[in-house]
């Protein structure tokens, strides 16, 4: 098993600058996930969920606010500690997968490791594993235009899932996808999550997918909540 990261933000703050003043997405989140669990999170276009994932992830910084992810802090860390943090823990899926186009569906899994090092053998068999467990061990030499949508996507998780992060960001890793191959990447993504432990936290304007997730975290004029009331109100759903 993975060892889950939390994820707590209080009040947590973004602006743009935006000509002589700011426009403020983000304006006090308070929220908490625990280790382990499959959050959806929706929200109108624009409501700033890919801003909360790119903070989460400390892909960008906030304006304000807190943010603890494993109970550590890296908004006032220093870049490389942040970067160092970031491939080491964090695993992240695109609604375009980003695949590199003249590798092969291995190679592209494999890519983390060759960033991060590491031993090379444990690598690959990680790689070709979750290659098979996402029912994709007859292409693993395929490149990404062999390959169609769904499994494209199915290499990205997997590739987000090598190094074993405690998080697993996904901003609408099926935007691009129909609504049964949607169904199944998702439910890859899931079964995946109850098996390795990893927090998830999914981006996503699919109310189906969003009620399959353990809890809905809705974002409304830069709060939380189904009113932007600033406060989550939402309930875990019960255990199936
Ligand atoms: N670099 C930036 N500079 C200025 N404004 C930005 C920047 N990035 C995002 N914004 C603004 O922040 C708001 C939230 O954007 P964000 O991409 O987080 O929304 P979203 O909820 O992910 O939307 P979508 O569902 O369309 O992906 C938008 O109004 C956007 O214009
Ligand atoms: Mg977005």
């Amino acid at each position: 098993m993975i060892r889950g990261l939390s994820v707590v933000t209080r009040d947590l703050k973004k602006s743009y600058p935006m000509g002589t003043g700011e426009v403020a997405v983000l304006k006090g989140i308070s929220l908490e996930i625990r280790p382990g669990e499959l959050v959806a999170l929706t929200g109108e276009s624009g409501a700033g969920k890919s801003t909360l994932l790119h903070i989460l992830g400390t892909v960008d910084r906030s304006s304000g606010g807190t943010v603890l992810v494993g109970n550590e802090n890296l908004e006032d860390r220093p870049e490389h500690v942040r970067a160092s943090f970031r491939n080491r823990s964090v695993g992240f899926v695109f609604q375009f997968h980003h695949l590199l186009p003249e590798f092969t569906a291995l190679e592209n899994v494999l890519v983390p490791s060759w960033i991060q090092g590491g031993p090379e053998n444990r690598a690959q068999e990680r790689a070709r594993s979750l290659l098979e467990r996402m029912g994709l061990g007859h292409r693993l030499m395929h490149r990404p235009s062999e390959l169609s949508g769904g499994e494209q996507q199915r290499v990205a998780i997997a590739r987000a899932l090598l190094q074993e992060p405690g998080l697993v960001l996904a901003d609408e890793p099926t935007g691009n996808l129909d609504t049964h191959t949607s169904l199944e990447v998702f439910s890859l993504l899931k079964e995946l999550n109850r098996e390795e432990g990893m927090t998830v936290v999914l981006a996503t304007h699919n109310t189906h997918l969003a009620d399959l997730a353990d809890r809905v975290i809705h974002l409304k004029d830069g709060l939380v909540g189904p009113n932007g009331t600033g406060t989550e109100d939402s309930v875990p759903a019960e255990e199936t």
